[in-house]
C-alpha cells in the first residue's frame, strides 16, 4: 500500500502574491493538484494534503478532488512538523509514505515508479529522490557512500563550503517506510540554523536509506518565485511539443505555439504560429490549426481546420473549416462538412451536416438541420431582454442576406428566407418567407428644392 502526503502549507513569500504559492496555476492547472496528478500512477490509497497558510484557499483549489485529505498545520515550524501532522491520520496505515513538496510540478510519474520499486528492493526505510545540479544553491546537500546509501543531508544554510561543493541535491521527494519514519518523527529538534523541525533530519536517523537520482534534473524544478513558475512553463512546454513532435505532429514555429498536457492530437496535424491548445481538449488527424488561434475544452474531428479563430467548449465532427475570424463558444456542436467562416459568432447553436454559414452571423440557441444555408448577415435575435430563446431551422433552409430571425422561431425545412427580412413568426416546410416592406419606386421623384 502507498499513502501521499503533499507538504503544502509554506506561504511561498518569494510570489509576492495574496495566494498561497502551491495554487498559482502552471499549464491549467494549480501546483499542489500537479504534484497530486504525478503520484496518480502509484494509486495511492491516501491523498493526504498538509495545509496551512490560505488552508481555505488550497481547499478550495481542490474542492473537485474528493480523493483528497487535509490535514492542518496551523503553524509552519518546518517541513518535519508538517509530517508530523499525519501521524493521527495514519495510525492504522501499514506501507509506504511517499512525501513530496507540494511546490514540484514537474515530477515524471515514471520517476515516482522508479522510486517506490527501489525502496521495496532494497528494503529501505527511506528512499530519497536525488539530482546532480550544476547549480545546487539553496538545496539540501545528500552525502552517499559509494553504494548509494545515504550518510547525510545537510541544508544549504546548514553546510560548511566544503560541503556545499556537492552538487548532489535533496529534491524533496521522499519514500518512507510509515513503520519506520513513525518511529522517529517525535524525535525531530528545532536544533538548527532557522529553527525549523526538518524533515531530512528523520531521513537522516533512518536505516537502510539510499537514493535515486533523477535523469533529468529539470524535473524536480521547485518554485519558490514568479521567475521560476515562468521557467517551468518553459521546461513543461518544450516537453509537451517535444513528445508531440515525435508522435508524428507538425508545429511551425513551436516557441509562439502553447500546448496544455491534457491536450490529445492525432497524427499529422499541423499547429500554425500563434496558436494555443488549453483544457480538455482532443484533436483528430489531418487537421490545420492556426495560425492565430484558441481553442479550449473542445473535441475536433479529422481534417478540420481552424484559421485565425477561437473555439471554446464544443464539439467540431470531421471535414469543417472555420475561419479566419469565428467565435464558436458555449457548447457549439458543429456537424460533418460545414463551413463557418468570416466574422461569424456561434453560441450554445447545433448545425448539422453540410452545412454553411460563412460571413458576418451570430446564431445563439439556435439548431439547424443539414445542408442549411445560413446568409450572410444573419442574426439571431435570441435575447428578449430577460430570457434566451431558440431558433430551430429545418434541413435545406436557406436564409436572405442580412435576416433577423426573432426568437423563439421554428422554420421548416426546405424555407427560403428573403432578404433583409424580420422575421418573427413560425413558418412551415416548403415555403418562401419574405418579411419585410415591400420596395416603392415613385417614376421622376426629386429632392424637392429651395425657391
Ligand atoms: C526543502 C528541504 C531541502 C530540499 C528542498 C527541495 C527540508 C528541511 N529541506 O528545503 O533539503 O533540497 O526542500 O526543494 O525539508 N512546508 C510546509 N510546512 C512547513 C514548511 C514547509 O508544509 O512548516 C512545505 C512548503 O509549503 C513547501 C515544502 O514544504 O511546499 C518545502 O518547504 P521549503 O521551506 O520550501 O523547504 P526548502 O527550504 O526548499
Ligand atoms: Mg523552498
Amino acid at each position: 500500500m502507498v499513502a501521499v502526503a503533499i507538504l503544502a502549507a509554506g506561504r511561498g513569500t518569494r510570489m509576492k502574491s495574496t495566494l498561497p504559492k502551491v495554487v498559482h496555476e502552471l499549464g491549467g492547472r494549480t501546483l499542489v493538484e500537479r504534484a497530486l496528478d504525478s503520484v496518480a500512477e502509484l494509486s495511492p490509497s491516501r491523498n493526504l494534503v498538509i495545509v496551512g497558510y490560505g488552508a481555505d484557499q488550497v481547499k478550495t483549489a481542490l474542492a473537485h478532488r474528493t480523493d483528497v485529505e487535509f490535514v492542518a498545520q496551523t503553524e509552519q515550524l518546518g517541513t518535519g512538523h508538517a509530517a508530523q501532522q499525519v501521524i493521527p491520520y495514519l495510525e492504522d496505515f501499514e506501507g509506504d509514505l511517499l512525501i513530496l513538496n507540494g511546490d514540484v510540478p514537474l515530477l515524471r510519474s515514471q520517476t515516482l515508479v522508479q522510486l517506490l520499486t527501489t525502496h521495496r528492493q532494497n528494503q529501505n526505510a527511506a528512499t530519497l529522490l536525488t539530482a546532480i545540479l550544476p547549480n545546487p544553491k539553496g538545496y539540501g546537500r545528500v552525502f552517499c557512500d559509494a553504494q548509494n546509501h545515504l550518510q547525510e543531508i545537510i541544508e544549504d544554510r546548514d553546510c560548511t563550503p566544503e560541503q556545499r561543493q556537492n552538487q548532489r541535491i535533496n529534491a524533496g521527494v521522499y519514500c518512507f517506510s510509515w513503520a519506520a519514519l513513525k518511529e522517529v518523527l517525535p524525535k525531530l529538534s528545532a536544533d538548527n540554523d532557522q529553527k525549523e523541525y526538518y524533515l531530512t533530519d528523520a531521513v537522516n536517523f533512518l536505516n537502510p536509506v539510499t537514493v535515486v537520482d533523477v535523469a533529468d534534473f529539470q524535473e524536480i524544478s521547485g518554485i519558490n518565485d514568479r521567475k521560476q513558475l515562468a521557467e517551468a512553463y518553459g521546461i513543461l512546454q518544450t516537453r509537451i511539443k517535444e513528445d508531440w513532435m515525435a508522435r508524428g505532429v507538425t508545429l511551425i514555429d513551436p516557441a509562439s505555439i502553447t500546448i496544455d498536457d491534457t491536450v490529445t492530437l492525432g497524427s499529422d496535424v499541423v499547429i500554425e504560429p500563434q496558436t494555443h491548445l488549453r483544457g480538455n481538449t482532443t484533436i483528430g488527424s489531418n487537421c490545420r490549426l492556426g495560425p492565430g488561434s484558441l481553442i479550449e475544452n473542445s473535441t475536433i474531428g479529422d481534417r478540420v481546420s481552424v484559421l485565425y479563430s477561437v473555439v471554446t467548449d464544443s464539439a467540431i465532427a470531421s471535414d469543417v473549416r472555420i475561419g479566419p475570424y469565428a467565435h464558436l463558444r458555449q457548447q457549439v456542436s458543429v456537424g460533418e462538412q460545414c463551413r463557418i467562416g468570416n466574422f461569424v459568432e456561434l453560441k450554445k447553436t447545433v448545425l448539422g451536416s453540410k452545412t454553411n454559414i460563412a460571413h458576418l452571423s451570430y446564431l445563439g440557441d439556435a439548431t439547424t438541420g443539414t445542408n442549411v444555408n445560413i446568409g450572410a448577415g444573419t442574426i439571431t435575435a435570441n435575447y428578449d431582454g430577460v430570457q434566451k430563446h431558440k431558433t430551430i431551422l429545418g434541413d435545406r433552409t436557406k436564409t436572405g442576406a442580412n435576416s433577423v430571425l426573432v426568437a423563439p422561431l421554428t422554420l421548416g425545412a426546405d424555407v427560403t428566407v428573403a432578404a433583409g427580412s424580420a422575421v418573427t413568426d413560425s413558418v412551415e416546410d416548403d415555403a418562401l418567407v419574405i418579411a419585410r416592406a415591400r420596395q416603392v419606386v415613385k417614376p421622376g421623384w426629386r429632392l424637392p428644392t429651395a425657391e
